[in-house]
């Protein structure tokens, strides 16, 4: 291991998810489970989440957990009884499904005592991540297994130094809901410079219509400008704040560049896209897809004639 280099070589191994967050949009489901254990279909959002950050070879996972940790953790572990009664059964394709969660990879947990923001909950990290550059994927963020975008992330860091922010295009009319980009252009198509960035901007108030999703690929000096970091919307620690700062610096966690998502993606935090989602996803499913959509089809002209 390399101490004190902002510019490591040794490739990112790393993943956090921060899975901490109170859920309020989604109450009363979110009452006592964390929204990130909403099914999708018939996973819940945060295996997607495990699974990418698997895809993209980050093989040591830390999930940042609130006071609903217990469903997350139980998610991820073996379930002894339900193999039983299947293996018993003879249920082989159900039993691979119980399975699969808990043979993803090693999973570590860390509380966040309080939800104190985003940018705290990554802070809760730093024990475990140490002086290396790592990954933080939100558990409510799902990116379509078909759009790799963390591991082009991941290059465009080994590339710069500094850390990358995934960003997206959106209407003009959405971005206040996001944290917005001030971007230059650089030889790359999908990657650009930032150089600031603001959360929830107000109304005129946006540098762009990029905005920020949650995929990072961070620098560690990130964790010493969080503490220093005031509460900022909503009295939450925002890690937009903490990347701002980053935004202007050329070394010691700076630059930040960005790499430009034009795939899909779902906000399973939103009561909408958490609905789009399930019917995307269900109707692409070989095992679902066909009767769904077809159901789907007539429910629509139904709806239309009304
Ligand atoms: P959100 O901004 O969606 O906030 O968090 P939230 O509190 O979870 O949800 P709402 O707005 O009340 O409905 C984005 C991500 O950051 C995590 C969340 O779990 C989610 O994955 N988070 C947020 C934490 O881990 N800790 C926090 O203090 C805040």
């Amino acid at each position: 291991m390399v101490h004190g280099m902002t510019h490591s070589r040794t490739r990112i191994s790393k993943a956090v998810i921060p899975a901490a967050g109170l859920g309020t949009r989604f109450l009363p489901a979110t009452k006592a489970t964390p929204k990130e254990m909403l099914p999708v279909v018939d996973k819940p959002a945060i295996q997607y989440v495990v699974e990418e950050a698997v895809s993209a070879r980050l093989s040591d996972v830390l999930m940042i957990t609130g006071r609903n940790k217990r469903p997350l953790e139980d998610h991820f572990d073996r379930n002894y009884e339900l193999e039983e009664a299947l293996t018993r059964k003879g249920d082989e394709s159900r039993l691979a499904r119980v399975r699969e969660s808990s043979d993803l990879a090693t999973i570590h947990y860390v509380r966040q005592g309080d939800p104190r923001g985003l940018g705290h909950a990554v802070l809760c990290a730093e024990p475990h991540v140490g002086d290396q550059p790592f990954a933080v994927l939100l558990g409510d963020d799902l990116i379509d297994p078909r759009d790799p975008l963390l591991a082009r992330m991941i290059d465009v860091q080994e590339q710069h130094g500094g850390s990358v922010i995934a960003l997206m295009e959106v209407d003009p009319a959405q971005i206040h809901m996001y944290g917005s980009a001030a971007i230059v252009p650089t030889g790359d198509r999908d990657v650009v410079r930032v150089t600031d960035l603001v959360e929830k901007p107000d109304t005129g108030q946006a540098p762009s219509s990029y905005a920020v999703i949650g995929r990072y690929v961070l620098d560690p000096a990130v964790f010493e400008v969080l503490k220093k970091t005031e509460p900022g919307r909503n009295g939450e620690i925002q890690l937009t704040d903490a990347l701002r700062e980053l935004s202007g610096r050329d070394v010691h966690g700076g630059p930040v560049h960005g790499v430009v998502f034009r795939g899909r993606r779902y906000d399973t935090g939103d009561r909408g896209d958490y609905l789009r989602a399930i019917v995307r996803l269900a109707c692409e499913r070989d095992d679902l897809g066909p009767e769904f959509r077809s159901w789907l089809r007539s429910y629509v002209t139904e709806e239309m004639q009304e």
